[in-house]
């Protein structure tokens, strides 16, 4: 297995660890920190996962590929996450995309060419009251136009 944490995230490891009752329940936190540290869940990071919490790396696959937060491959530097479900189409999430097929020249599951955006349209981003919305890696933006996203596009280092 060539995949292994640095000694800082082993010792962060058991410390999620020790804070479960089971071992098992550790694996969303410690699977968010492999993404952080690896960009994202290989099937060898699964399987280091697995040999980490005592699983079988079925399970941790079925996880991995369960929930959407969890990458298994590749994405730009960032990942922006455009909502197209019904209250943000309502408020223009249509022409938010089409900003952003015009300015950075991607398509829903599309990566610039220069890495540094990957753009994914998810069901719901859970701020429908800020509709129409976006996030981009960790930061929900809100009450979007297409003015505001232009100048945020040009706002992300
Ligand atoms: S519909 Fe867009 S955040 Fe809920």
């Amino acid at each position: 297995m060539s995949v292994s944490f640095p000694d800082k995230e082993k010792k962060r490891v058991e410390e999620i660890i020790e804070h479960y009752p089971q071992k098992k329940a550790a694996i969303g936190d410690v699977l968010y920190l492999a993404q952080k540290q690896f960009g994202h869940i290989s099937p060898e990071v699964e399987l280091y996962v697995a040999s980490l919490l005592d699983l079988p790396a079925s399970y941790v696959h079925q996880i991995v590929t369960f929930y959407t937060m969890y990458l298994e491959n590749p994405v730009g530097k960032h990942l922006m996450l455009l909502c197209n479900n019904v209250s943000c189409m309502l408020c223009g999430a249509e022409d938010m995309l089409a900003k952003v097929e015009k300015k950075l020249g991607i398509g829903p599951g599309e990566t610039t060419k220069d890495n540094k955006f990957t753009l994914w349209t998810v069901e719901c981003l859970g701020a429908c009251e800020m509709a129409p919305c976006l996030m981009i890696d960790d930061k929900l933006y809100g009450n979007l136009t297409v003015e505001k996203l232009d100048k945020l596009l040009d706002s992300v280092e």
